[in-house]
């Protein structure tokens, strides 16, 4: 049997075959941040320095260092300690960068993390979330739940010599390790796994060139509410544990067979890996008293490039300017940004860096849309500093 033939016969084809079909949604969906979201590092334009000093990460212990080399056509992180050396490639890359890449590299069939992520913020390298400053640990796997969120597809191989390191994993799931068939790999967050595996609707489509009616594939609008959005929460309900092997759920499906709740109190408390976007947004009116889900405001298609103006416009799709009874200041309409007083963007707690100049915490939005005195405050703030700034 080939490598990949558990992907084949599951019917998963990767986003390159939807392309002959649905070529505009196939091209602006390759710019997204799903589609960017693993990849590898051959296949990018990698971002960062390469050059003495600003490819240099140090660390609290001064005889450890890390240095970031460009040889030849490859990447590599290398780790100093004393007067010893070793280079290890960076063979792929998680994230689309928008906030930071972190890299992994094989050791045969096993996926291990880099210690060093590049953050685009300031353009600079800093210690991967979860590893400790001073420390170069360099067999840190890649645990199944990572690749779950980060990927479409990937066949796990059984493991019996369950890593030692992962036992420390937070993300470790049942039975999972970090080998995986690397042949089987479908990189990016993709078409099928908002859609299905579309193998059978690909083999109809192509025998019935006529048929205009979609068939043997999940269309999302035609499903309930409630598993509209357990499309999503697979990735954005908190960082779950798996129930078991990673793929069996299919859009469709109740996430609660797959994925384990989350433990009570966390969905609220807005500090996983990623910001628990699907609870938050349940708590508040908007969703309440109304049939809103994720696509009310997103388009997994298309990237955004006006934010403000774009999330502005989803608001007014249900309010107008007069539902909101704020007096706005002097030469601003609320219409222009009904965001930052409602969705504060906040740090997220759990996705923390160590560095030697102190923790970093990257900004999520807050899905849980209210009145928000303390963000109203805040954006008042700036605004009249800015307008002050440039008096
Ligand atoms: C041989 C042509 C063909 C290929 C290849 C193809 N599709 Fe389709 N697809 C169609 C046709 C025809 C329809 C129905 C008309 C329409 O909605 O565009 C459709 C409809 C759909 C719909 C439902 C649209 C709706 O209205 O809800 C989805 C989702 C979809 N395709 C996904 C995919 C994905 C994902 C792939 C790649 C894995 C793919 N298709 C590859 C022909 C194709
Ligand atoms: C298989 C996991 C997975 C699923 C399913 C998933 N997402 Fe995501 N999503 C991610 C990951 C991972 C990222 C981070 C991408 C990156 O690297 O920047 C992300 C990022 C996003 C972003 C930010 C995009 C940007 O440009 O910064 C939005 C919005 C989003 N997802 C909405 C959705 C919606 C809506 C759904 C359901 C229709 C969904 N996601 C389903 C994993 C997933
Ligand atoms: C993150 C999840 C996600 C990904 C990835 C995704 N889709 Fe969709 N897709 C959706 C959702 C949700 C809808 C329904 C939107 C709505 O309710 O308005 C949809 C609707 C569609 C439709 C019908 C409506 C339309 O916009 O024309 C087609 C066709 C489609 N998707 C094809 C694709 C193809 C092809 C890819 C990959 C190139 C893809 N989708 C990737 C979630 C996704
Ligand atoms: C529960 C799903 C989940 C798991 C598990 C997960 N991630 Fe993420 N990751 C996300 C989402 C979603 C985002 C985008 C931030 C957000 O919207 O909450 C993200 C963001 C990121 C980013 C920043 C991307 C950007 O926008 O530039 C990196 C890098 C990353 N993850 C790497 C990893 C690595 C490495 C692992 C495993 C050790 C991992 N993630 C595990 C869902 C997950
Ligand atoms: C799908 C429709 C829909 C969308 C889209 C929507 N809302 Fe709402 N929203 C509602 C409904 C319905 C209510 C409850 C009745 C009311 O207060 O108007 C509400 C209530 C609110 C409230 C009052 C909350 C409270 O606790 O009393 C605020 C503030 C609000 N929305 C802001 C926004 C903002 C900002 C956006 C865009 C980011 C948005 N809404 C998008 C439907 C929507
Ligand atoms: C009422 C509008 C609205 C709805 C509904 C909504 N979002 Fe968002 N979302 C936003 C806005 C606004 C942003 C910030 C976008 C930006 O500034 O680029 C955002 C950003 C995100 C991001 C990027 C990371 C972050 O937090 O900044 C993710 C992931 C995301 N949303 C997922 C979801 C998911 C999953 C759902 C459904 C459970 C959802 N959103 C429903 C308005 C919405
Ligand atoms: C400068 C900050 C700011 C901006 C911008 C802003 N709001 Fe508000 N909004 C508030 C505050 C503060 C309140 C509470 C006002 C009160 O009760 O006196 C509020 C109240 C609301 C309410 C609840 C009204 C009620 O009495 O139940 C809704 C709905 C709302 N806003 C929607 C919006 C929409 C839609 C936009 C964009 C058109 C917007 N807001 C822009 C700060 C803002």
């Amino acid at each position: 049997m080939n490598e990949t033939d558990r992907g084949n016969e599951l019917g998963y084809l990767g986003p390159d075959a939807c392309r002959a079909c649905h070529p505009d949604i196939f091209d602006s969906f390759r710019q997204t941040a799903h589609a960017r979201t693993s990849e590898p590092v051959a296949a990018i334009e990698m971002p960062g320095q390469y050059v003495s000093p600003r490819n240099r990460m140090t660390t609290s212990d001064e005889h450890l260092s890390i240095e970031m080399l460009h040889l030849e056509d490859e990447y590599y992180q290398r780790v100093r300690f004393y007067d010893w050396h070793i280079d290890v490639p960076m063979q792929i890359s998680f994230g689309s960068g928008k906030m930071a890449r972190s890299f992994a590299y094989w050791n045969l069939d096993r996926l291990y993390q880099h210690n060093v992520t590049y953050l685009s913020e300031n353009d600079r390298w800093i210690n991967s979330p979860g590893f400790v400053d001073g420390d170069a640990a360099y067999a840190r796997p890649i645990p199944t739940r990572c690749l779950d969120c980060h990927a479409t597809y990937f066949e796990p191989i059984e493991d019996d010599r369950a890593d030692h390191a992962l036992k420390d994993s937070q993300w470790r799931p049942d039975g999972g390790g970090n080998r995986f068939n690397p042949h089987s790999i479908i990189w990016g967050v993709s078409c099928e796994r908002c859609h299905g595996p579309a193998g059978g609707h690909v083999t109809y489509h192509e025998a019935n060139p006529d048929e205009s009616k979609p068939r043997k594939i999940v269309r999302p609008s035609e499903l309930d509410r409630e598993r509209q959005l357990d499309i999503c929460g697979q990735c954005h309900a908190g960082s779950t544990d798996l129930r078991g092997e990673p793929f069996q759920f299919r859009p469709g499906d109740k996430l609660s067979p797959h994925y384990i709740d989350p433990p009570p109190g966390i969905d609220e408390a807005n500090s996983v890996h990623t910001s628990n976007q699907l609870a938050r947004l349940k708590m508040g009116e908007c969703f309440r008293q109304s049939q809103m889900t994720c696509a009310d405001c997103h388009d997994p298609h298309q990237v955004v490039l006006d934010p403000t103006r774009y999330y502005s416009d989803r608001c007014l799709s249900c309010h107008s300017d007069d539902s909101c009874h704020f007096d706005p200041p002097l030469g601003f309409k609320l219409s222009d940004d009904c965001v930052s007083c409602h969705m504060p963007s906040r740090p997220t707690g759990d996705l923390r860096s160590q560095s030697v100049k102190g923790d970093i915490f990257p900004v999520l939005k807050d899905h849980f849309i209210r009145v928000d005195q303390l963000a109203t405050d805040d954006f008042l703030e700036q605004r009249t500093e800015k307008s002050t700034a440039s008096h």
